[in-house]
């Protein structure tokens, strides 16, 4: 049996023990970055929800700070669901969904309360619950009703609460002065069940480079060719929102990242003007091995967006240059239909190489990661020439895990500039300078620590690049 540490994240968020879920209330108050999330501290198995809580004055040294929220008010029973921060003069606002079984517990059928509450603090540790703010949806058909987004935009506050009515997904939007009393301003987005999900979780609006974005993570997505494998898809639009607080999207729906595990992803506004991403690296129907070590659920690192077109790009934030150790130069060269194991080993490293498309006649070419040295385990990143897509395998990357998936290369396109974060049980790859992204979770044995380089059926050519060993900081 495994060793308990063994997929313990080294550089990623992950709860002290117990279960993690989503980020919840990402927010920047005096001088140091907050995140929260869900969390249940006596088991590694979702249940009645709590808000977990770390902190950070640089995005990468993280203090786990006491549980913020426990259930059990009148108002939040059996859970603090989802929700966001928001800083008003000196005090700092947890905006969260108060969540009530009507029936058995866990049993959606019977039926569930959901209502909007408001926690504040003046230490940025220590919260005081002031109850429901919102009681009651706008519409007596609508009992999924949570995950409030706060943001100020003029002299309001505004809040985004994603719902579902019947089987369709909605975006309801609210409006306040001071928190407390909110205005409903009725539905900015309306779904259809067959083509967007029957329910969009966690909401998230906000302006980027002169566009608003709709983030968002709808349940129930159906697969479409390469896209939406994951039964739960983070998702988003662009567009923006009118005067009569309508969204009016201008853009197709896209995925925002392309791995095996990512979902519930929000941000936040940093001082400087970065708007900063976390996710949940997983999925809730993700295999999660690490139970078995009583602890389970990641956030991913913290990424910065930017807009590309009708596209969003995600780079890591650049602090995360800060876990740099030891670098050592990458130097594959060509490969004729051959494979390669490098000078390199590790299991928290970062990567950077160019895959050269014009000189390599390869079916398929790329790299071999944390490869165990009887061969049996690897997580492959190639080329797949025919598809031209860009692959990340996992069907061989330890228990529990399995399954490919990929992003597209486009037809002119000479080059793939890759940008490769592992840690104990992530990878997390950055195409072309975060045009695309694929995170996921992965669990080979703690000495499958080999890197190796492949091509097949003909010539793989790899421009220099450079590998770090990341530290170990033990999250
Ligand atoms: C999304 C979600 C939210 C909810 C929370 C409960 O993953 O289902 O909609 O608030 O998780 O933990």
């Amino acid at each position: 049996p495994a060793h308990r540490d063994d997929y313990r994240l080294g550089y990623h968020l992950s709860p002290p023990a117990g279960w993690m879920n989503d980020p919840n209330g990402l927010v920047y108050f005096r001088g140091e970055y907050h995140v929260f999330y869900q969390h249940h501290p006596y088991s590694p198995q979702w249940g009645p929800m709590y808000w977990g809580h770390a902190r950070s004055a640089d995005l990468v040294h993280w203090e786990h700070l006491p549980i913020a929220l426990a259930p059990g008010d009148a108002f939040d029973p059996d859970g603090c669901f989802s929700g966001s921060a928001v800083v008003d003069g000196d005090t700092l606002y947890l905006i969260y969904t108060g969540h009530r079984w009507l029936g058995e517990p866990g049993n959606d059928e019977q039926g569930m309360k959901q209502v909007q509450c408001l926690a504040s603090s003046t230490d940025g540790i220590t919260f005081i619950k002031h109850g429901a703010v919102i009681d009651t949806p706008p519409h007596p058909d609508i009992m999924h009703f949570r995950d409030p987004k706060v943001w100020r935009r003029g002299d309001h506050w505004w809040m985004a609460l994603g719902a579902r009515q019947g089987d369709d997904p909605l975006l309801l939007l609210y409006r306040s002065r001071d928190l407390r009393r909110w205005d409903c301003l009725g539905r900015a987005l309306e779904g259809r069940r067959e083509a967007d999900g029957y329910m969009w979780e966690c909401p998230d609006l906000f302006e980027l480079e002169g566009r608003d974005v709709f983030l968002f993570s709808p349940q129930g997505l159906k697969p479409e060719g390469y896209e939406r494998w994951n039964l739960f898809q983070n998702s988003y639009l662009l567009g923006r929102l009118d005067e009569n607080a309508r969204f009016v999207a201008e853009t197709e729906l896209h995925e925002i990242d392309h791995g095996h595990d990512f979902y519930a992803a929000q941000t936040l506004l940093a001082p400087d003007g970065r708007r900063l991403l976390w996710a949940w690296m997983d999925m809730w129907q993700s295999p999660m091995p690490s139970q078995a070590h009583h602890w389970c659920g990641a956030l991913t690192l913290p990424r910065e967006l930017s807009r590309d077109g009708d596209r969003l790009r995600m780079r890591p934030a650049r602090e995360l240059t800060a876990l740099r150790q030891s670098r050592q130069a990458l130097t594959i060269g060509t490969l004729e239909a051959q494979s390669r194991r490098l000078e390199v080993r590790g299991a928290l490293l970062e990567l950077e190489l160019e895959l050269d498309l014009v000189g390599s006649s390869a079916e398929r070419f790329g790299l071999a990661l944390r490869c165990s040295d009887d061969g049996q385990e690897r997580t492959l990143l190639y080329f797949d020439a025919m598809a031209r897509r860009l692959v990340l395998d996992r069907q061989h990357s330890g228990a529990g895990v399995s399954g490919v998936r990929s992003v597209p290369v486009a037809p002119g396109q000479t080059r793939i500039a890759l940008r490769i974060f592992l840690d104990r049980s992530s990878i997390e790859v950055f195409v072309d300078d975060g045009a695309y992204t694929l995170s996921s979770r992965i669990y080979p044995r703690p000495d499958s620590l080999g890197v190796g380089a492949f091509a097949v059926n003909g010539r793989g050519v790899f421009a220099e690049g450079a590998v770090w060993s990341l530290a170990d900081l033990k999250l």
